[in-house]
């Protein structure tokens, strides 16, 4: 595969392609412990033999279907409690891109919190950011997505398309993936102005402000997502508190 990024300044400048990998996440971890890659390295496979998800969680992707990259973003000059606010941009970015690439705009494009991509109430793309820490900053953040494409069939277990199946039709995953790196460029020159982003994620949350069954505390209840802190908890209205909650207290039940 070759790939010139001519769309953007700097995100996929330095793309290196590779046709098997762990995960692209790892190869970016150790890339950045033994050099210093150029900001906006961006780092694709044709198939993850490892691929890592959310809390511990595996992340399978059909080789050749479906894209697996990770970006490396210098964010030196982003203080350690504003990481929510690197989850919120991707995720819009993604979001916007596959609402971009699908044809049928009465479709539901929502933002599962913390950063799933639905489509139609089934995943469509997940992310996985991971930070380096130095003091009360961050050093690199790697931005780890993953896009069903045209990956035809998945476990009954997960609920999850792809863009060729919701639009019936084998997709240009190259287009798709420069379309990517664009909208996430675009989308961290707003990294500063957290009100926006702020608003944009939860203008497209799933679920927000409406009264559904959720799994907590060892008990199915019905309650309502209110918004998001600034700790990127989900505030969740039940019984007439509102409880933050952190990832993998609470499940959806769809
Ligand atoms: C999730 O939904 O749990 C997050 C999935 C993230 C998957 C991507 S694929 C590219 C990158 N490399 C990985 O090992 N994981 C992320």
């Amino acid at each position: 595969m070759n790939i010139i990024v001519n769309e953007t300044h700097y995100i996929g400048k330095n793309l290196i392609i590779f046709k098997s990998l762990t995960s692209t996440n790892d190869y970016a971890k150790e890339l950045i412990s033994k050099s210093t890659p150029k900001n906006g390295s961006v780092i694709l496979t044709e198939e993850q033999t490892a691929g890592r998800g959310q809390a511990g969680n595996e992340w399978h992707a059909e080789p050749n279907q479906n894209i697996t990259c990770s970006i490396i973003l210098d964010t030196s000059t982003l203080e350690v409690n504003q990481q929510f606010i690197l989850n919120m941009l991707v995720a819009i970015a993604v979001r916007q891109t596959i609402h971009e690439f699908i044809a049928d705009k009465d479709s539901s494009f929502c933002i599962k919190w913390p950063n799933d991509i639905m489509v139609n109430s089934k995943k469509i793309a997940g992310i996985l950011i991971e930070n380096s820490i130095q003091g009360n900053y961050l050093q690199y953040s790697i931005l780890g997505i993953g896009i069903n494409v045209n990956q035809q069939a998945f476990s009954k277990e997960i609920q999850a398309t792809s863009i060729s199946l919701e639009n019936n039709l084998e997709m240009d995953m190259i287009e798709i993936f420069k379309k990517l790196l664009l909208n996430i460029e675009n989308v961290y020159a707003n990294i500063y102005n957290k009100d926006y982003i702020q608003q944009e994620y939860l203008k497209h949350l799933f679920w927000k402000d409406e009264l559904k069954t959720f799994h907590y505390n060892n008990e199915i209840i019905s309650a309502k997502i209110v918004g998001i802190n600034d700790f990127g908890q989900l505030l969740l209205q039940y019984n007439n508190d509102i409880i933050p909650i952190n990832n993998k207290e609470i499940k959806y039940i769809i």
